[in-house]
């Protein structure tokens, strides 16, 4: 890992219904540090939802809140960092979380994904008439961003305390090596 980097937090990208909200969570709990999402952020300063900032002014204004989001985050320290699913693909989003975070990809297979989604509404990019294609789509055109992350792991063959144990042994690696 370049020396330049401080590695102060750890951002979870990746796949809608991998899991980085809950698995961020525990994470933030067990190293008692802050957790932020970079939805809810979006929403608590747009005073709309997800769907309704894509309803009213379109994914492209939702991924210009979204990168400047991402920019600001360089000033946090001790944070896990749950970004929503198109991050990784945000024209240099990825550099500037590398340069404070370990970025960890989480990861599923369409399959899993859906049915991880399917009793959900609140995703607008799923509401297709296909979605579980609409899934594969995303997924194949996302591969290649999500695997720049430093660390992948694969949820669907780790429960989720499994997950959380392996995201925080990578970390404590991290920072004992930066030491
Ligand atoms: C999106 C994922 C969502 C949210 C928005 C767009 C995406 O976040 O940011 O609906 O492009 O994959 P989650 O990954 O938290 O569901």
């Amino acid at each position: 890992m370049a020396s330049t980097r401080q590695v102060r937090n750890i951002a979870l990208i990746g796949f809608m219904g991998t899991g980085k909200s809950s698995v961020g969570r525990l994470i933030a709990d067990q190293l008692r540090f802050s957790f932020l999402d970079t939805d809810e952020l979006i929403e608590s300063r747009a005073g709309k939802s997800i769907s309704a900032i894509f309803a009213d002014k379109g994914e492209a204004a939702f991924r210009k809140m979204e990168a400047a989001v991402v920019a600001e985050l360089a000033s946090r320290s001790r944070t896990v960092i749950s970004t929503g699913g198109g991050v990784a693909v945000g024209p240099g989003n990825l550099d500037l979380l590398r340069e404070h975070a370990l970025v960890v990809c989480l990861w599923a297979s369409p399959e899993k994904i859906w049915e991880r989604v399917r009793g959900q509404t609140h995703r607008p990019l799923l509401r297709e008439a296909d979605p579980l294609n609409k899934i594969r789509e995303l997924l194949a055109a996302r591969e290649p961003f999500y695997k720049q992350a430093d660390v992948l792991l694969n949820t669907e063959v780790r429960s989720v305390r499994e997950v959380v144990q392996q995201v925080l042994h990578q970390f404590n690696l991290v920072k004992s090596q930066s030491r």
